[in-house]
């Protein structure tokens, strides 16, 4: 397995381009299967997470394939109704298969999926949805075994929690559904605008993405589309927490500032200087960072994606704060790793408090998840002597070319092929 060895503290300088959104691009894919015309997309980011989903809709029936940040598809053959564990466990986000292929096909089996180990992340909420669309659904040998006989019924589903992935799922077959499905207390970030946008230039009548309400008038058939995905605003989040935590001054391009409105919000608070422009946000460090407490929440609150990296930054900063963690149970596995590195961390349940201190030191340190990953690489760039990351794989599921934009803003970091 390959690792990331770094050699700290080198103030980080330079210009950054933030690539394509992960979370968008998967769900947009997913969309492909709901046409049998010719899909373009573009902005593409290179990550295990979007080979996996081109690897799944190869096996479904798709021809897709990316070169560079453009990824073509054609319909191929007949779709599969059948997603096996091999190609699902993967990545949890493959459960956004079963939207378009009920509304496609009016079943399908898909394995319970895999991701992320950041808690107990059921599909509870996604399947209640499909029953109230008309889907009977039982689970089977590890499988999800779904079918609408007489098709999607349009109909009002109310979520209990403004689930991303739900959203998601929901959009994907009642495109596809006979009349009018309103999602209540639906998931308002960006990338379900993103995904409404391009369902809306498939032919789809969808109006309030975005907001907590939105409503789908089902349609008999979708077009082909061609779209350049959103900028990765948990990627710019990273690159962002980069600058501040090495003392450094970086310009992000290709991004939506609006997006990033919490994270700049907080890191101003602590002392960073920041300027925007349309698609560009500057971060200056001028000063040693003040502390700052955060909660995480849905859109338009601090994202979860951020917290790891937010926790890596707090624990350098100039005296105490508390995270409290409401999305994921089980969000901590970055904290024994940033200890190891001199942090002083205690967990309390879903609070975690932060004793800034003066320096971490470079140690060898393991990536539990993604966002853990980019905690530990953000914590080796300011220690002091070298970190060796191992279990590099989580970070190739969702950051484009790590280690070579780090090196061109002036990092000392280098991936060891094993
Ligand atoms: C998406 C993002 C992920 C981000 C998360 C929250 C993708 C590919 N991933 O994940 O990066 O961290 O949104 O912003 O877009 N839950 C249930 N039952 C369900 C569904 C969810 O209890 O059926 C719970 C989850 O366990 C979790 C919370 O709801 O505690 C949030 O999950 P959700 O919004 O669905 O996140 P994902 O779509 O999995």
């Amino acid at each position: 397995m390959d690792k990331i060895l770094i050699h700290g503290g080198n103030q980080l300088k330079g210009e950054v381009k933030i690539s394509g959104s992960k979370n968008s691009t998967l769900p947009i894919l997913f969309a492909s299967l709901l046409t049998d015309e010719a899909v373009t997309i573009k902005n593409v980011p290179s990550l295990a997470d979007v080979d996996t989903t081109i690897g799944l809709l190869n096996f479904i029936g798709k021809l897709a394939v990316k070169k560079g940040s453009v990824v073509k598809i054609l319909s191929k053959e007949k779709y599969k109704h059948i997603a096996p564990y091999d190609l699902i466990r993967k990545m949890r986000a493959s459960i956004l298969i079963m939207g378009p292929l009920l509304a496609r096909l009016k079943k399908v089996d898909v394995s319970l999926p895999g991701g992320c180990t950041i808690g107990s992340r059921p599909i509870d909420i996604h399947l209640d949805a499909f029953k109230h669309l008309g889907v009977e659904i039982s689970i089977d040998g590890g499988y999800v075994k779904t079918s609408a006989k007489n098709g999607l019924k349009g109909n009002t589903i109310h979520f209990n929690f403004p689930s991303v992935g739900a959203t998601e799922n929901v959009l994907l077959s009642a495109v596809l559904a006979e009349g009018k499905t309103t999602i209540i207390n639906a998931a308002t970030e960006p990338e379900i605008e993103d995904l409404a946008n391009v369902l809306t230039k498939m032919g789809a009548s969808i109006t309030g993405a975005g907001t907590k309400e939105i409503v789908i008038h089902g349609v008999k058939k979708l077009k082909g589309f061609s779209h350049s995905v959103i900028p990765d605003r948990i990627e710019a989040a990273t690159y962002m927490i980069a600058a501040a935590i090495t003392k450094g001054q970086i310009t992000l391009k290709n991004v939506t500032p609006k997006h990033l409105c919490a994270v700049s919000k907080n890191l101003k608070n602590c002392g960073m200087t920041i300027n925007e422009t349309k698609d560009t946000i500057s971060i200056k460090w001028t000063k040693y960072l003040n502390p700052k407490n955060i909660k995480t929440d849905v859109y338009p609150g601090f994202p979860t994606d951020v917290q790891a990296q937010w926790m890596a930054l707090m624990c350098l900063a100039k005296g105490n704060s508390k995270i409290t963690e409401t999305i994921f149970e089980n969000r901590f596995m970055h904290v024994p790793e940033l200890k190891r590195l001199g942090a002083d961390i205690t967990i309390n349940e879903k609070e975690v408090l932060i004793k800034g201190v003066k320096k971490l030191s470079g140690a060898p340190v393991m990536v539990s998840d993604l966002r853990a990953g980019a905690a530990l690489v953000l914590a080796g760039l300011a220690a002091e002597g070298q970190t060796i990351v191992s279990r590099i794989y989580h970070l190739d599921r969702g950051y484009d070319m790590l280690e070579k934009k780090l090196k061109k803003l002036g990092a000392n970091i280098k991936r060891i092929k094993n």
